[in-house]
């Protein structure tokens, strides 16, 4: 298929979808708002949709089609990467369609059909259609159910219709399940696409050339050099207007479930036979299968909320203020665990993994720890610091890689300090990184799912995380840090039992 990780003839031929339509659910959000919408106009921007496409969104609001071409026009104007050009938005708009209705109204799906059919005929959209889940999980059931019974989840011959489900799948593995067989009762395992859209950004794709286009790292990407991997997410945004979803959720199902053991797998798995999704999913499986925690959960995970302080230089009040949040709320706003993988490659070697709000500033990064050097005369000499070689994967917001080593101070004594070795994409490239969702929506448009976790991944992953948040669930309420620290005192004492550091990065 068109994957250009698979064949490097057509790595620099662009992928351009074919003849299809893009129905979004919750139009009205944030997310399609911000995110959806402006990457599906810069994919047209780029050149990478057809002239035979069509966007539908479907709604409660009373909106006719305009109103619904002026709010996609209004986010993309607001939101979308590239600039705004009057022919792109012209070709996109002529193939803007709205249906108004609720979730549970029959009717209205009847009138989707009518609508997809007529864009068969009208924009030659084939009979392909995507239908795309951005709402609440307790309305995917229906979503799906209306979809098989107004017929519009089967596709005729040589056509296709797929699913795509945003996080969170479940909020606990009993509960994923549940939804993956009401799914897989409509779709066919090909046709769903779970998005994690941490998979779509440029710099952890980077994560595979980084480890397997080159000699140099792999040898060493291992317990015998590497001490440990620290994994961090890091926000200094609270949770905004999203209390209604944040609350009873969590640090810990909001991320680490999903984003942070993405990471750990992609930067713990073997090398791939191919870079096709079996067997990059097959990959990244065996690792969350290994995966273990540790016994004794009260000191091996922390678990944080924040309280007032400051982002950047403004004053800014805690979770338990924000609007919607219950005063006695237990939800953390900040989650670490640690993760052990006891193969042959990892065992020795922990992942602690870190994921947090109202924390000093906005950084996601993997850190590959080295153990010391064992040369015991610069451990010795006076004034030297030598730390841990460290290779750090800097996912965002500054995206690049950095190696720190030991050097000699200029002078006469054999003093050695930590220095750095950056790569930075702006500097090496003068191409900007695709958001992640315009490489999403591009995958699902043309059916490449490598980027997308299957159900297995999902389920492995909230087997790792439901006794830490059972464990949690009967310890009362979560420790309180200062918003724009980096986290509770707790998590500082979780790594100094094993006589590490967090990162300050
Ligand atoms: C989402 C979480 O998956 O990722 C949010 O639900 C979080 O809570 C967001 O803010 C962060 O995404 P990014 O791409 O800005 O790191």
């Amino acid at each position: 298929m068109n994957n250009p990780l698979r064949d490097p003839r057509d790595r620099r031929l662009p992928r351009i979808a074919g003849s299809c339509g893009l129905v979004m659910f919750g139009v009205t959000g944030d997310l399609a708002r911000k995110k959806l919408m402006p990457a599906v106009y810069d994919l047209a921007n780029r050149g990478l949709l057809p002239p035979a496409f069509a966007l539908t969104g479907f709604a409660r609001r009373d909106w006719e089609r305009e109103d619904f071409q002026q709010v996609v026009h209004d986010s993309v104007k607001q939101y979308a990467r590239t600039p705004f050009r009057e022919e792109t938005w012209k070709q996109l708009s002529e193939g803007i369609r709205f249906v108004q209705g609720t979730f549970d109204d029959p009717e209205a799906f009847a009138t989707l059909r009518k609508t997809v059919e007529d864009l068969d005929r009208e924009r030659g959209t084939g009979g392909n259609h995507a239908f795309y889940l951005s709402i609440p999980p307790s309305a995917f059931p229906q979503v799906i159910r209306q979809l098989r019974d107004s017929g519009l989840s089967a596709p005729k011959e040589d056509t296709w219709r797929r699913v795509v489900i945003e996080k969170p799948f479940g909020h606990d593995l009993e509960s994923a399940n549940e939804l993956n067989d009401i799914v897989s009762e409509v779709f066919p395992a090909d046709s769903v696409f779970r998005i994690d859209h941490y998979l779509g950004k440029e710099t952890v794709q980077n994560l595979l050339a980084l480890r397997f286009a080159n000699q140099l790292f792999e040898p060493i990407w291992n317990s015998q050099y590497i001490d440990h991997v620290q994994i961090t997410m890091a926000e200094d945004i609270g949770i905004g207007g999203r209390a209604g979803y944040y609350d009873g959720i969590g640090a810990a199902r909001d991320v680490i479930q999903n984003h942070l053991l993405q990471l750990m797998a992609l930067t713990a798995m073997e090398e791939p036979a191919t870079f096709e999704a079996s067997d990059l999913r097959t990959e990244k499986e065996k690792v969350l299968r290994a995966a273990t925690l540790p016994a004794d959960l009260g000191e091996n995970t922390a678990r944080g909320q924040y309280s007032a302080g400051w982002r950047g230089g403004e004053q800014v009040g805690g979770f338990l203020d924000e609007d919607g949040i219950a005063a006695d709320s237990g939800t953390e706003t900040y989650a670490a665990i640690r993760v052990d993988i006891p193969n042959r490659r990892w065992a020795g070697t922990p992942f602690y993994l870190r994921a947090g709000k109202r924390l000093g500033r906005r950084v996601t990064e993997i850190a590959l720890v080295f153990k010391k050097a064992p040369s015991p005369y610069f451990q010795k000499v006076e004034g030297s610091d030598v730390g841990n070689n460290a290779l750090v994967i800097r996912v965002q917001p500054d995206e690049g890689v950095t190696l720190r080593f030991g050097s000699k101070v200029p002078g006469t004594a054999m003093e050695v300090r930590d220095v750095t070795m950056d790569f930075a994409y702006g500097n090496s490239f003068t191409e900007t990184s695709p958001e992640a969702y315009e490489r999403l929506i591009l995958d699902v448009l043309l059916g490449d799912p490598p980027l997308f976790p299957r159900h297995e991944e999902v389920a492995l992953s909230w087997q790792i995380l439901d006794p830490i948040t059972s464990f949690w669930a009967t310890q009362g309420q979560p420790d309180q840090y200062r918003s724009g620290t980096w986290g509770p005192a707790s998590a500082d004492a979780m790594l100094a039992r094993d006589g590490r550091v967090w990162r300050r990065p």
